[in-house]
């Protein structure tokens, strides 16, 4: 979603901050800009629809040494120049991430202006123009008082041409870091921004105001009182940023997953000793011992991550009730927590809203709150009272893959903590370390062995618009997954369903402008699947099954892969169908790592 950059110090601020604004291009944005200021107070502005690039091409060299920039997603008015950021109003330039809900009625008293865009941010511009009228007054008092009337989410730098030198910065609900460094400091929405600049860094907490200048940065509250800011160290895998030698981030990253899953697993799954150990759940074992329900939430891809765990662990708890629920639909919704319940909160960016929102109104109730994130530092991060960070490195591309694999791998851990110390079987225990232990080479094996297949399935396939998968037990959420993945990825029309349901309606969909993917894993269930494949089968369905099974499956295409794997099998079906979400975007020729209108990180809800 949007990126903020921003950098006032004694180097030329243009080239740094679009080097900033192209570290943010994986975020997803339609449109860019940047303005900086020179010791007189003379702004340069330059703005672009369109990506990154064709912003360079629009700009003139100044060599100014303070500035401000953004990528846009568009959420107010359409993508073009006019609604790009910085907005600009009388002196003052913003730079902002997020919505502010109460813009209209803010617009409708702000009656002297002439508003130009039809956007919420240049409202805010506006509003901080407006109270910044007086000579004597300071951009960072304009800004605090103008937020004090802001309702909504954001993430905000302005800089103003009468103060030059100064960038304020602020925080409600959209991340936003201050890189401090000797003579600089720098402003971004996301860590991977500062890299090669700097790797001290405060996070900005919830109503919180950074007034930056060269080297130096002051904090506030809206009450335009000092808070002390923490000071923390960043962690970026600069590794993780490169395609390392393949053609799309996509495709590194779902080669990345035996490696990622590694880290994942690392000093927590102690084969030799059949041991578990999470440092970070911050619950004793009578803590763990007593939970009765867990709830799971999360959003798209790390919603299907919960929902696989959530078979698993009513495996092998008898006790634990497991709720998976979509964030967005949670967090407006009446709903009881019973006793003895955690929630565990699964987000890759630790930044979507409304994931944060549930963590917020869960915190409120007094329910312990776990997380299951990558990003390290993030918002729900910071927010939870202890997880599992899965250390799958940076995920840049906007389909989720590495940071599935890895979520299931944490849930499970956490699942299997618990479950032990509510008397679980040494027998299950040791299975489920056995294939975990063997996970990373399992699915190393199968990427190297089925990429050739996927990929000349792709050839065969990607002519269709419309595709069913169909899955059963754990399959089910696997079949959600690589029909979310298809979707985002190939502009296919893809649904997700549970085999069993097709005859309940969507089998009357079937005809020759579909194909259908089958996961059928050799287990007690076996037989039905199959018979739901026939059943599809014989009213002329174009089938690809990809199973484990070595039974004669007589369907279009079968994809069969060799494992040793009992239990976790629907992650090697899935790393399958990630190679495949892979090529067909590649062969309809689309944006395999930016797909239209889709944001890395859902900052807005
Ligand atoms: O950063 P999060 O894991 O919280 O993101 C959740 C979803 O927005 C994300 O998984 C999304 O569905 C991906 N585009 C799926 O590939």
């Amino acid at each position: 979603m949007c990126g903020i950059v921003g950098y006032v110090g004694d180097r030329e601020a243009q080239d740094i901050l679009l080097g900033g604004l192209r570290r943010l291009e994986y975020r997803g944005y339609d449109s860019a800009g940047i303005v900086t200021v020179d010791v007189e107070g003379e702004p340069s502005l330059f703005r672009a629809k369109g990506k990154v690039a064709e912003l360079e091409k629009a700009m003139k060299d100044k060599p100014d040494r303070v500035g401000i920039g953004h990528t846009r997603w568009a959420t107010h008015g359409e993508p073009s120049e006019v609604n790009a950021h910085p907005q600009r109003v009388g002196d003052v330039y913003v730079v902002h991430n997020g919505i502010i809900e109460n813009y209209k009625e803010l617009k409708s008293e702000l009656k002297a202006y002439d508003f130009k865009s039809q956007t919420d941010t240049e409202v805010l511009a506006a509003l901080i123009d407006s109270l910044y009228q007086r000579s004597d007054v300071k951009l960072e008092n304009a800004v605090v008082q103008a937020l004090k009337l802001v309702r909504g989410a954001y993430g905000i730098a302005v800089i103003s041409t009468r103060e030059p030198g100064t960038i304020v910065a602020a925080r409600m609900g959209s991340p936003l870091i201050v890189g401090v460094a000797d003579d600089e400091t720098l402003i971004a929405s996301d860590a991977s921004a500062l890299v090669g600049h700097t790797d001290k860094a405060i996070y900005l907490n919830d109503g919180e105001v950074a007034v930056c200048t060269a080297g130096d940065v002051r904090m506030l509250d809206l009450a335009s009182q000092p808070v002390s800011a923490k000071v923390e160290t960043i962690e970026i895998d600069l590794q993780s940023m490169q395609k390392g030698g393949f053609d799309h981030y996509l495709m590194k990253e779902i080669f990345d997953q035996p490696d990622s899953l590694r880290a994942t697993l690392n000093g927590r799954v102690i084969k030799d000793q059949d041991l578990l150990r999470l440092g970070g759940l911050n619950m004793s074992d009578d803590e763990l011992r007593k939970v009765k329900n867990v709830f799971i939430v999360a959003c798209g891809t790390a919603s299907y991550a919960g929902l696989l765990a959530s078979y698993y662990i009513e495996r092998f708890t008898d006790d634990v009730t497991v709720r998976v629920e979509v964030a967005s639909e949670l967090r407006y919704r009446s709903f009881n927590v019973p006793e003895n319940s955690i929630a565990i909160f699964v987000s890759q960016s630790g930044e979507t809203a409304d994931t944060l929102a549930c963590l917020k109104e869960m915190k409120r109730r007094g329910v312990r709150c776990l997380g299951v994130v990558n990003a390290v530092g993030s918002s729900i991060a910071r927010e939870v009272d202890g997880g599992v960070y899965v250390h799958a490195g940076a995920e840049v591309s906007v389909a989720s893959t590495k940071a599935f694999t890895s979520q299931v791998a944490a849930l499970l851990l956490i699942g299997l903590v618990m479950a032990q110390t509510k008397g679980l079987d040494q027998k299950t225990l040791r299975e489920y370390i056995a294939e975990l232990d063997v996970l990373p080479d399992e699915i190393a094996k199968t990427l190297e062995a089925k990429n050739d297949e996927a990929k000349a399935l792709a050839e065969k396939y990607n002519h269709y618009d419309h595709a069913f998968y169909i899955g059963r037990d754990t399959t089910f959420p696997v079949a959600l997954e690589g029909a979310l993945k298809l979707k985002e990825t190939s502009y296919v029309h893809v649904e997700g369903q549970p085999a069993g349901e097709l005859k309940h309606g969507s089998i009357a969909l079937i005809d020759d402008r579909f194909f259908m993917v089958a996961f059928v894993d050799d287990n007690w269930l076996v037989e039905k699947s199959l018979s739901n494949v026939i059943e599809v089968q014989a009213r002329g369905g174009h089938i690809i099954t990809v199973t484990n099974s070595d039974r004669p499956i007589d369907t279009e295409a079968v994809i069969t892969v060799d494992t040793s794997l009992k239990l976790l099998t629907p992650l090697l079906f899935n790393v399958v169908s990630q190679l495949f979400a892979y090529y067909m975007a590649v062969a309809r020729g689309n944006d395999v790592d930016q797909p239209r209108n889709l944001a890395k990180s859902v900052t807005v809800e």
